[in-house]
């Protein structure tokens, strides 16, 4: 329906309008003027997974064997995808508990599982409870998939829930999928810990990250995988019959990246913490409409449940009305159809002018 005009300020994705840093791009380019576009290993270039070890280790202090613990995929997507590949049988439940990646449900019906929403509009806003897991859990289940931080709530998960979540997988003797595609992009003083440093979490941890978000290189399709070596066994295994390997020559822009010991993504955070502070404040300013501040990411959810609208009907009036798209927060979950997703990864002009419509669209709403 956007296309179909052409002054939209899309507040719709998820991929940022900041350019990859030249160095990175120049790596990239260099890969090709040297001839390194044939296939690399099905895992991916062991000088990448040594910068990828080297750098879990300087950020997380996580020490992980290149060999054997870590593959190179088509962006965290295709990481995700061979993760659940591996190891579900068909009928496997998931457990997905809501606000959740959109991705994470089609998913694990393409690997023949079952996708087991925990959504409870009762649970704490833009998060879920504990004891909802706890119900959700059959002797079917296998896996749960938890994002922190999360997109779209922009919340971390608290230490306690991350605490307790680990607890039952190893109570129920699950294996948990932590994307942590956003945890190079924290605000303030907010922290962040992988569920993988909690003791007995390595051995059941498949942990997805990716260069898309902290390098803004979604395009390059660069994503990996740090999990147990039987599990990257396996995915290095389906990578073969799937798509062989990760393009090559962002492979070779990814080592640039990735060691490039921070320099690279140092802007990011500075960038989006002034286009938060931009759009929280505008936003938070509108009669009726309601938000608190992201903790991570590039997005924010509003709750627009003053209007009396679902989120489809707010989210297709704005668009008609004053050609802002975004995104309806059913796609999210059930109990986020009261919420509106905006990805400020627009320039600041551009989110004020988001900002500006939006407003006036309340107010005729009024009227
Ligand atoms: C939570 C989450 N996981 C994974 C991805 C996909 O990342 P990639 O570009 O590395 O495939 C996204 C992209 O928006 C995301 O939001």
């Amino acid at each position: 329906m956007a296309k179909a005009y052409n002054d939209v300020i899309d507040f719709t994705l998820g991929d940022p309008d900041v350019q990859t840093h030249q160095a990175i791009k120049d790596a990239g380019c260099a890969a090709i003027q040297q001839g390194k576009t044939r296939y690399s290993q099905n895992a991916g270039l062991i000088e990448l997974r040594q910068t990828i070890s080297e750098y879990y280790n300087r950020t997380d202090n996580i020490s992980v064997d290149p060999q054997s613990e870590i593959i190179v995929t088509v962006g965290a997507m295709e990481g995700l995808f061979l993760s659940l590949l591996s190891i579900l049988d068909p009928l496997d439940e998931v457990i997905i508990p809501a606000p959740y990646y959109v991705n994470y449900v089609q998913m694990v019906s393409l690997c023949h599982g079952v996708p087991v929403i925990v959504d409870n509009p009762n649970a704490e806003e833009l998060s879920f409870s504990i004891s909802d897991i706890e119900k959700a859990i059959t002797p079917r289940t296998k896996a749960i998939i938890i994002n922190t931080p999360s997109n779209p709530s922009g919340k971390i998960i608290a230490s306690n829930k991350i605490k307790a979540i680990a607890e039952i997988a190893q109570r129920h003797n699950l294996v948990v999928i932590s994307d942590e595609v956003y945890k190079c992009l924290i605000y303030d003083d907010f922290k962040f810990s992988s569920i993988v440093n909690i003791d007995g979490m390595r051995e059941r941890t498949i942990l997805i990250n990716s260069l898309s978000k902290e390098f803004c290189m979604t395009g390059w399709r660069i994503g990996y995988v740090i999990a147990p070596k039987e599990v990257i066994a396996t995915m290095t295994k389906l990578q073969e019959n799937v798509c062989a390997c990760a393009p090559l020559p962002s492979q070779y822009a990814a080592i640039e990246a990735l060691s490039g010991n921070g320099r690279y993504s140092e802007n990011m955070v500075n960038i989006f913490t002034n286009r938060r502070n931009v759009l929280f404040n505008g936003i938070s300013k509108i009669d009726g409409l309601r938000c608190s501040i992201p903790e991570a990411t590039f997005y924010l959810m509003v709750d627009i449940s003053s209007t009396g609208m679902s989120s489809e009907e707010f989210a297709v009036a704005l668009l008609q009305e004053e050609h802002v798209a975004v995104v309806p927060g059913i796609a999210y979950g059930n109990s986020c159809d009261k919420y509106i997703r905006i990805a400020f990864t627009l320039e600041e002009e551009k989110i004020r002018e988001g900002i500006n419509r939006i407003n006036r669209f309340m107010n005729n709403i009024k009227k």
